[in-house]
């Protein structure tokens, strides 16, 4: 696998934007993240993407757990 993300969670202000974020990328394959407005998926990628810092859950790289602080180390 990829990347790999499980039980990814976000609040705002104590409000929940993300809850249970899971998600599964093999290399070589094409993924669609899709849901209804204010499902949380502009959240979860801000977080894959080194945006936005997650609560709760993990991301895994290759293998490798990852705290991603910045787009550039994402990339
Ligand atoms: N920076 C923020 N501060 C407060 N609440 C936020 C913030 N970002 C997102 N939210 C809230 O978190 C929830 C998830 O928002 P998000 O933008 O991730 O959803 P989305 O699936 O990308 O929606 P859309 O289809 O409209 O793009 C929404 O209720 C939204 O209002
Ligand atoms: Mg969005």
């Amino acid at each position: 696998m990829l990347l790999g993300a499980s039980n990814v969670a976000k609040s705002f202000g104590g409000v929940p934007a993300l809850i249970d974020g899971q998600i599964q990328l093999r290399a070589g394959t094409v993924n669609a993240l899709c849901g209804g407005n204010g499902a949380g998926k502009s959240t979860f990628l801000g977080i894959l993407m080194g945006i936005l810092r997650r609560d709760a859950g993990s991301v895994v790289v290759r293998g490798r757990e990852v705290n991603l602080s910045s787009p550039a180390e994402a990339v």
